[in-house]
């Protein structure tokens, strides 16, 4: 009995001594590998399985036998160490020189895509218009010098139009900008005519109510050039309404005030929700049935203005405009309230 025992390990341990190795080379990851050095050297081990059975081999014999199983469990350990060090510098390689992220494999978004704000898609579109027919864009600043917003503008002090654009102040003679009107003073301060410029942004005025928001969004263009008369300002008119409301969108300017223009006037286009399919306009609820909606003040930019940022209003002339985005957007959408566009509602802004 113990000499048979003897025997089976000898060839146990003859047949794995050969298999081993080509089974360590063969396996082609480090979890393969693993699972062979289990089948080996784990719990329930082939070589475990030969140490067990070592106290059946009779005494004298299992000096010698001993000896090989533990040769073998060694030689066995040191294969293991080596193939696993060679799959996973092999592993670490293939990380390093590889293509670091397929670009190209669609992407995962659970929640769905977001999307442009109403406002921006608007601001995006008017951007678009009047880049197309040549003015640059600039950037203002929101907080402002008092004299940039207004006396520049030719808004005496006291004058009551300080009071239609009630101010945040910050510092002493600073303010958030009540409008983007005061771009114009930057540029023309700092630039020579002939110049083109719009300027998008946010503007800040204490008032709150449906139409009204204490921050909301408007969007100034001006000209300067010589010869330019109003004419170019009511071809300018008619161009973007028609880019923005559709082809033959009827445009009509009331005369108005504003300080810094002279004349000035208040711009209507046709109603853009009652309007019929034969081009004229039923009336409704939005335009009070006048067929009209304002969209935005205009005018020639008046000659103090001119003077106060040091160019010649003998030789230069020009005119500016300014839109509020949130008006254009109600517009446009239908929107009855413009505290929507800024309480962030997923319901509301999913809508665009
Ligand atoms: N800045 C004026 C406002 O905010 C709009 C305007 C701009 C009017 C340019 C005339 C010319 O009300």
């Amino acid at each position: 009995m113990s000499d048979d025992a003897q025997q089976q390990i000898e060839t146990k341990l003859a047949g794995l001594r050969e298999t081993f190795l080509p089974r360590f080379a063969s396996a082609e990851n480090e979890i393969v590998l693993r699972e062979e050095n289990a089948k080996l050297l784990g719990k329930k081990g082939e070589l475990t399985a030969i140490l067990r059975d070592m106290g059946k081999v009779p005494g004298p014999a299992r000096k010698a036998i001993g000896e090989r199983v533990n040769n073998l469990k060694v030689e066995a350990e040191a294969a293991f160490e080596l193939r696993l060090k060679t799959i996973q510098k092999e592993a670490r390689d293939a990380d390093l020189n590889g293509v670091p992220f397929d670009l190209t494999l669609p992407g995962r978004m659970p929640f769905g895509k977001g999307h442009k704000h109403p406002i921006n898609q608007i601001r995006e579109e008017v951007v678009a218009i009047f880049r197309s027919l040549g003015f640059g864009v600039h950037e203002g600043r929101e907080i402002e010098l008092e004299e940039n917003n207004f006396a520049r503008l030719g808004f005496p002090p006291d004058h009551p139009a300080t009071d239609m654009q009630d101010s945040f102040w910050t510092t002493s003679g600073h303010l958030l900008r009540t409008h983007t009107s005061n771009i114009q003073v930057r540029a023309m301060m700092s630039q020579k005519p002939p110049m083109a410029f719009i300027a998008p942004g946010a503007v800040y005025r204490r008032d709150d109510d449906a139409t009204h928001s204490p921050m909301f969004h408007q969007l100034e263009a001006f000209l300067v050039d010589e010869n330019v008369s109003m004419a170019h300002l009511r071809g300018i008119l008619s161009e973007f309404a028609g880019r923005l409301f559709g082809a033959g969108t009827p445009v009509r300017l009331r005369p108005s005030y504003f300080p810094f223009v002279e004349p000035g006037a208040e711009v209507d286009i046709g109603c853009t929700f009652c309007k019929k399919s034969d081009g004229t306009r039923a009336g409704c609820s939005l335009c009070k049935h006048t067929g009209w909606i304002e969209v935005l003040g205009c005018g020639m930019i008046h000659p103090v203005v001119f003077e106060q940022c040091g160019i010649d209003p003998e030789q230069w002339t020009g005119f500016a405009l300014g839109m509020g985005l949130e008006r254009l957007a109600m517009l446009r959408y239908g929107v009855p309230h413009m505290r929507l566009f800024f309480e962030n509602d997923p319901r509301f802004l999913a809508q665009f």
